[in-house]
């Protein structure tokens, strides 16, 4: 089990963020892109509550950009900024400067009228596991300030990074854990990397998957893996181990293997830019 899981550890990151969100003015959510609602907390609405919000829709290299635009307009219309991202990449972070000072425009706005120049806006990175908040924050403000592999929990006094002149980001990014008393948005995570494949059965996983692609993206199977999608999922996923050589040393087809190679295939972006879920 992935040790960020230990309840101790929800606790204290929670009650870190609760005193880190006091100090800013905005707060930059990273969802991730293919799975846009099940890649949030809830709670952030709750603790995130009278600030600018940002809605970062992270991982878009790998995400189905029809989708991407709609998760878009979702998220717009229920009043946060928007941006999607790579980030990876650095050749997107002026967009994300650019979006930054859109969200705090008021705040700019009236630290003017008081005569208040050039006083920064203070940001902070939330967001579930997995999503890319260190990678953000290497991209964003320069692999020399921030700090990587941040651990829920750990003691540390704030330091603050400065990308540009007019933002100043907290060094370490919240971390809010997942919700999914919904089974689907369980499935979902796993498929995307974001919960550890050792609590889940991988074969399940890619029998779910098989479902939804055939559905949602017909004629995918059939072009990368030879495989007929009028049949079931479990017979589609037999037809995968045979065409991929997965098989078992008595000679059987390796669900297993199959399973482990189709799930890592999409994940890495090998079967396409996909989007497992579409807004309500
Ligand atoms: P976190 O702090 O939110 O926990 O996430 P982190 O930055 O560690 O990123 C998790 C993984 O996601 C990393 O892969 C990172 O390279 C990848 N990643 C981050 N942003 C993007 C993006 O926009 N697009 C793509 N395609 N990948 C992104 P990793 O270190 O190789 O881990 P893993 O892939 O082995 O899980």
């Amino acid at each position: 089990m992935n040790v960020q899981w230990y309840p101790g550890h929800m606790t204290r990151a929670k009650r870190q963020m609760q005193e880190d969100i006091k100090l800013v003015d905005l707060v930059i959510e990273l969802v991730d892109a293919r799975v846009p609602a099940s890649s949030r907390n809830p709670d952030i609405d709750e603790l995130g509550r009278n600030k600018y919000r940002l809605i970062l829709m992270n991982k878009a290299d790998l995400a189905d950009s029809r989708m991407t635009e709609l998760w878009g307009v979702f998220f717009r219309e229920k009043g946060y900024f928007v941006r999607t991202m790579d980030a990876r990449s650095n050749s997107g972070m002026k967009a994300v400067s650019d979006i930054i000072m859109e969200a705090c425009r008021e705040k700019l706005e009236r630290d003017r009228k008081r005569g208040i120049k050039n006083r920064p806006v203070r940001a902070m990175v939330v967001g579930i596991p997995n999503v890319g908040k260190s990678t953000f924050i290497n991209s964003y403000a320069g692999k020399s300030c921030a700090k990587t592999g941040n651990k829920p929990g750990v003691t540390r006094g704030n330091q603050w990074i400065r990308p540009d002149k007019h933002v100043e980001l907290l060094d370490t990014p919240g971390i809010l854990w997942p919700k999914f008393e919904d089974q689907e948005v369980g499935l979902r995570l796993a498929l995307v990397g974001s919960i550890k494949d050792e609590i889940l059965n991988t074969d399940e996983l890619a029998v779910k998957l098989i479902g939804f692609l055939t559905a949602e993206y017909p004629g995918l199977l059939r072009e990368r893996y030879e495989v007929r999608e009028d049949e079931k999922s479990a017979e589609i996923l037999m037809q995968i181990a045979k065409n991929r050589k997965c098989m078992t040393k008595g000679g059987e087809p390796d669900y297993s293997r199959a399973a482990a190679l189709l799930i890592d295939e999409f994940r890495s972006g090998k079967l396409g830019r996909i989007t497992l879920e579409r807004p309500e």
